[in-house]
C-alpha cells in the first residue's frame, strides 16, 4: 500500500503533529484514551482466537455442499465489512461458492418478500449477526428467515442451518441460540461493530464464500506491524489521519471516498460507517460520502468540478485488478472507437482516473489523497481494513472525540420504539 499526498494541497509539515500523534498512539496501544474498553481490535491480528477461526473454516467446509444461498442477517458493523470483502475479493457475479444475500439491514417488506421468494426452493443457511442481540432490523428479518428454515427442514437440520454470531455470554440472541442449539461464534466484548470485520462477523461469511480467513488475518497482521510505530514519517495510516484533520481545519467538511471499480462500492459503504459513526459527534467530524468513478462522474462530477468547495477526495486505486479485456478492432469503424483497438480496458480506466485527478485537483481545486493498494486479494483486503481502522482511531483522537461509541444512533431508535409500541 502506498499513500500519495502530492495532490492533497496540504502545505503543512506533517511532523508538526508528532507530539499529538504520540499521545494518541499511546491511547490506542495502552488502552488509556476515550472509549478504551473498545480497543480490542488494535492487537486482534496477534491475539485472535485461532480455535474459532478453525471452527469457522470447518463449518464452512461442512455446509458448503448443501448451501445454495447463505443468508447473512445483520446491520451496520454486523454486515458492511463482510459485504465489502465478498465484493472486493470475489467480484459482483462470482461463479463459484454459494450466493450470499444480506438481510436484516432494512425494514423494506418488499425487499424481504423478494428474498423470501427467491430462496424458498433453494438450500439455505442463515447466519444471524448481532452483538447486542436486540437490533430491531436484524430481529425482524431473523424471525422471518428462521421461520422459513424451520418450515423447509427437520428440527435437527434447521438447527444446523442457523448460525449465530453474537456476544459470548449476554443478550437475547445468545440466549435464543443456546436454547435452540445453534452453533455460535463470538463478537468480543472489547471490539465494537464497525471494528469487527476480522472476527467471526466478517470471517464466517467470507469462509462460506471460499475466502481464506487466515489470508485476511495475515494481511491485518502485516498492517499491524507496519502501523504500530508512532513516528509519522514511517506510518502512512497516521499520515492519512493527519491529512484528514488538516483538511477539516481548512474548512473541508466532506470527504468523498472514490474508487474506479464497481466491486469496491461496498468498501465505500463500510468506510462511511467507520468514519461517520466514529467521528461524527459533539458537533464535529467530516461528512463521509462515497462515489464510484467513472460512473458517478456522470452524476456528481459536475458538483465536484465546479460546485461548492466543501470537499476533498480520497481515492482508492487498486494497482492490479484480477481481470482485463483487450478492446476489439472492427473492420468498419462506425462508432469511431478504433483508436482504442488493442488497448486494455483497464488502461482506459487508468487514463480516466489520471484525467479526472488532474481535472479535479488542478482545474477544480479539489484536494485529493490517493491510496494505492497492490491488488484485490484477501491479504490486501485485510491490510487495507486495518489501515483504515488505525487511521480512523487516530483521526478521532486528534479531533478529540471518542472513536468507539455512537450515542446519536439511539435517538431514532427511541422515537421508533415509541411509535412501534415497544415497552
Ligand atoms: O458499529 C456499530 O457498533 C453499529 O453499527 C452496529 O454494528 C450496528 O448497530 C448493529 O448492532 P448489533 O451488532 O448489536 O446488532
Amino acid at each position: 500500500m502506498r499513500l500519495d499526498l502530492t495532490n492533497a494541497k496540504l502545505n503543512v509539515d506533517l511532523s508538526s503533529w508528532q507530539e499529538r500523534v504520540d499521545e494518541a498512539h499511546d491511547w490506542l496501544h495502552e488502552k488509556t484514551g476515550k472509549g478504551n474498553d473498545y480497543v480490542g481490535w488494535v492487537k486482534w491480528p496477534l491475539e485472535y482466537d485461532k480455535e474459532e477461526v478453525k471452527r469457522i473454516k470447518d463449518l464452512a467446509l461442512r455446509l458448503k455442499d448443501k448451501t445454495d444461498v447463505l443468508i447473512v442477517c445483520g446491520i451496520g458493523g454486523s454486515y458492511l465489512g463482510a459485504r465489502a470483502a465478498l465484493e472486493m475479493i470475489r467480484g459482483l457475479y462470482p461463479n463459484d461458492g454459494p450466493e450470499i444475500i444480506f438481510v436484516g439491514n432494512t425494514f423494506s417488506a418488499t425487499y424481504l418478500n423478494q428474498v423470501l421468494e427467491h430462496v424458498k426452493d433453494k438450500e439455505i443457511v442463515v447466519n444471524v449477526i448481532s452483538k447486542s442481540g436486540t437490533t430491531t432490523e436484524t430481529s425482524v428479518s431473523f424471525r422471518l428467515f428462521k421461520e422459513l428454515v424451520e418450515k423447509k427442514y427437520s428440527k435437527e437440520e434447521a438447527k444446523e442451518r442457523i448460525i449465530a454470531t453474537t456476544d459470548k455470554a449476554r443478550g437475547t440472541l445468545k440466549a435464543l441460540a443456546d436454547e435452540m442449539g445453534y452453533e455460535t461464534f463470538v463478537i468480543p466484548d472489547d471490539i465494537g461493530g464497525r471494528y469487527s470485520v476480522f472476527t467471526a462477523v466478517g470471517l464466517l461469511p467470507m469462509a462460506f464464500a471460499g475466502i481464506d480467513p487466515e489470508e485476511v488475518l495475515r494481511g491485518s497482521k502485516a498492517a499491524f506491524d507496519d502501523f504500530s510505530v508512532s513516528d509519522i514519517s514511517k506510518n502512512i495510516a497516521y499520515q492519512y489521519a493527519i491529512a484528514r484533520r488538516i483538511m477539516d481545519e481548512k474548512g473541508k467538511s466532506a470527504e468523498m471516498f472514490v474508487t474506479y471499480e464497481l466491486q469496491l462500492a461496498s468498501i465505500g459503504e463500510w468506510w462511511k460507517q467507520l468514519f461517520g459513526e466514529s467521528e461524527g459527534k459533539d458537533g464535529l467530524g467530516i461528512l463521509p460520502t462515497s462515489a464510484t468513478f467513472s460512473t458517478d462522474l456522470h452524476s456528481l462530477g459536475q458538483f465536484i468540478q465546479q460546485g461548492r468547495k466543501c470537499l476533498f477526495e480520497t481515492l482508492l486505486w487498486i494497482d492490479k485488478m484480477p481481470n482485463d479485456i483487450t478492446f476489439p478492432r472492427e473492420e468498419v469503424d462506425f462508432d469511431h472507437m478504433n483508436y482504442l483497438a488493442g488497448k486494455q480496458v483497464s488502461w482506459v480506466n487508468e487514463m480516466a482516473m489520471r484525467g479526472t485527478l488532474s481535472a479535479h485537483v488542478d482545474d477544480g481545486d479539489v484536494p485529493n489523497i490517493v491510496i494505492h493498494l497492490d491488488d484485490a486479494s484477501a491479504y490486501s483486503f485485510g491490510y487495507m481494513i486495518y489501515f483504515f481502522f488505525k487511521a480512523c482511531g487516530m483521526s478521532c483522537y486528534l479531533l478529540g472525540v471518542n472513536p468507539f461509541d455512537q450515542p446519536g444512533v439511539e435517538v431514532y431508535k427511541k422515537k421508533m420504539f415509541k411509535l412501534l409500541g415497544k415497552e
